[in-house]
């Protein structure tokens, strides 16, 4: 197993499909899905594929998100990190062949600061280690959480724009601006 990053309460690793349990909890939570199309999993089977999807990325892509364990109890808590946004699916609008910082935690995880120190340390892992140009991020406006997170990174913003029916506020980072 491969530790990516640590922080001082969390440890940032890759994705294993022996996250499926957790990872179903997560997916499969229409809360956590409110600003996410409002589409949660159904079933393990989903689940199951979305973890090979985001593992295969790690080889075809060089970078995916990273699995967040709470050191305190060991706790699977989630994902953050980088994901390489590439070819004709994984558009956002007019934007293609993006790096974005994202995050997605179970909420009992919620309002603990972890989306913002998790970020910080993907910021530098993104910057420093893989030489990443720019990094974006997206967030519908009505989810305060994540405009809050991504402005408390240093992400700057940079314009609205209409995604299936959801106005969204697009972030950006250049290597040049970091600290
Ligand atoms: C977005 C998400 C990862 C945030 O995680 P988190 O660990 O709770 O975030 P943090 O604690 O680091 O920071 C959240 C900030 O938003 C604030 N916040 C959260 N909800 C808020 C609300 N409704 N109104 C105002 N501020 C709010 C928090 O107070 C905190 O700000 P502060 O540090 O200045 O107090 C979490 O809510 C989540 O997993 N949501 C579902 C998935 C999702 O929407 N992902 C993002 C897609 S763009």
């Amino acid at each position: 197993m491969k530790i990516f990053a640590e922080t001082e309460r969390l440890i940032l690793r890759e994705l294993m499909e022996s996250d499926l349990e957790g990872m179903f909890e997560l997916d499969s939570n229409p809360e956590v899905h409110k600003y996410l199309g409002n589409k949660p999993v159904k079933t393990k089977e989903q689940t199951k594929e979305a973890i090979q999807f985001i593992r295969q990325q790690y080889i075809d892509r060089g970078i995916g998100r990273f699995a967040a364990v709470e050191r305190s109890s060991g706790d699977f808590i989630g994902w953050t990190g980088l994901k390489l946004n590439t070819g004709d699916k994984e558009t956002l609008g007019d934007k293609s062949d993006f790096h974005d910082i994202g995050y997605r935690f179970i909420p009992r995880y919620w309002g603990k600061g972890y989306a913002t120190e998790s970020s910080v340390a993907m910021l530098d892992f993104g910057f420093k280690e893989l030489g990443i140009d720019t990094i974006f991020g997206a967030a519908e406006i009505g989810n305060i959480a994540s405009n809050k997170v991504l402005q408390k990174i240093g992400l700057k913003y940079v314009e609205q724009f209409l995604y299936e029916g959801e106005m969204i506020n697009w972030y950006e980072l250049k290597q040049e601006h970091y600290e």
